[in-house]
């Protein structure tokens, strides 16, 4: 199968990035051909300062290569390396209807909440289903709020390939639905834009308050508690095994344990976790020639599967 994701330099990793769609993306690329990009041009229409955009785009190369992102297995690139997914993305908009782009959540809710919105954010979904088509990908993993999306690209390429013939593959997202939505601190969906996260790879001491600060109910150290509804047990779920969280669960159900206790368990599988990704990102801030070369290999071998495919687009619809 080919499989193909892509996240977007708009802030620091979290947990809710890494667990929902950087850890199953990255383990597709055992068994799967495997494309993952940076999205850059997709995170302009939130992040404007060029400064930050470097900065945060560089970022991302790092956390995917430290998080376990294997060069020579996956073709890793920045999308503005590869720029024919932009010509893509205005032949698809040829035939993308504006109703279908106005009931898109993402200009929705900028609309709803009174927000200017700007062309960008209106056609990001079309952007979206280029990078996918271009590479004929078969299977998207992403996380839950991104299924509107791939819904969108395939809408596109099936009418893409009725009007004009057979030019592209339909893709399928890929949700992964024990972690479909992983909670921040305070208990709403974590996101960047809540200032809600548990980041990756912040400074140790920020991370531990985060932790420290997940919002619990008001039950006291002897109350037995449910682990169903606790927002410390959802997160320490992603980490432990199935016995490990068995064992913290019965915990919870017969009293004696604060959530400060379950708190500290869930600092300490967190750390053993991402210890040796925190060491491996170190090693790669200090060789940043490495990295740009993987990231320019990966803008080559993009453009070489993405060519033939933009080429017969462009010869059904007339261009060439
Ligand atoms: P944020 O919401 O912090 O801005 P992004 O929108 O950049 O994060 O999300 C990047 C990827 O991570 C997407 O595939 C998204 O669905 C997934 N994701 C982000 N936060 C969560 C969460 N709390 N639960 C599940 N998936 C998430
Ligand atoms: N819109 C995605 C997000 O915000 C990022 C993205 C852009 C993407 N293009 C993609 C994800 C193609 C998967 C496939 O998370």
């Amino acid at each position: 199968m080919r499989v193909l994701s892509g996240i977007q330099p708009s802030g620091k990793l979290h947990i809710g990035n890494y667990f929902a769609m950087m850890k199953p993306a990255i383990q597709l690329q055992e068994e799967h051909e495997a494309y993952i990009f940076i999205a850059n041009y997709h995170s302009q229409t939130t992040v404007r300062d060029p400064n930050v955009l470097r900065e945060l785009t560089l970022d991302v190369a790092l956390d995917f290569m430290a998080c376990g992102l294997d060069p020579a297995q996956t073709v890793f690139y920045r999308q503005s390396d590869v720029p024919q997914v932009t010509e893509l993305a205005w032949l698809l908009s040829i035939i993308t209807p504006m109703g279908l782009l106005e009931r898109c959540h993402a200009y929705k809710d900028k609309i709803a909440k009174g927000l200017p919105a700007d062309h960008g954010l209106f056609a990001y979904p079309v952007l979206m289903a280029a990078d996918i088509l271009a590479v004929q990908s078969q299977l998207v993993p992403v996380g839950q709020d991104q299924k509107q999306h791939v819904e969108v690209t395939r809408d596109l390429a099936l009418k893409f390939n009725a009007n004009y013939g057979e030019t592209f593959t339909i893709p399928e997202s890929m949700i992964q639905s024990d972690v479909a939505v992983i909670p921040g601190v305070d208990g709403q969906k974590m996101s960047k834009s809540y200032d809600n996260t548990i980041e990756i790879f912040g400074s140790k001491k920020k991370i531990r308050k985060s932790i420290m600060r997940i919002l619990t109910d008001s039950k006291t150290m002897d109350d037995p508690k449910d682990p169903d509804t606790c927002n410390v047990f959802a997160l320490y779920k992603l980490f432990a095994n199935q016995d490990e969280c068995q064992g913290l669960a019965d915990r919870y159900r017969s009293g004696g344990m604060g959530y400060g206790d379950a708190k500290k368990e869930l600092w300490a599988k967190f750390e053993s976790h991402f210890s040796p990704m925190r060491a491996k990102r170190e090693d790669l801030q200090n060789n940043l020639d490495y990295v740009e070369s993987v990231l320019s290999d990966g803008a080559e071998r993009a453009k070489e599967k993405i060519t033939p495919t933009l080429d017969s687009a462009r010869i059904a619809m007339g261009l060439a």
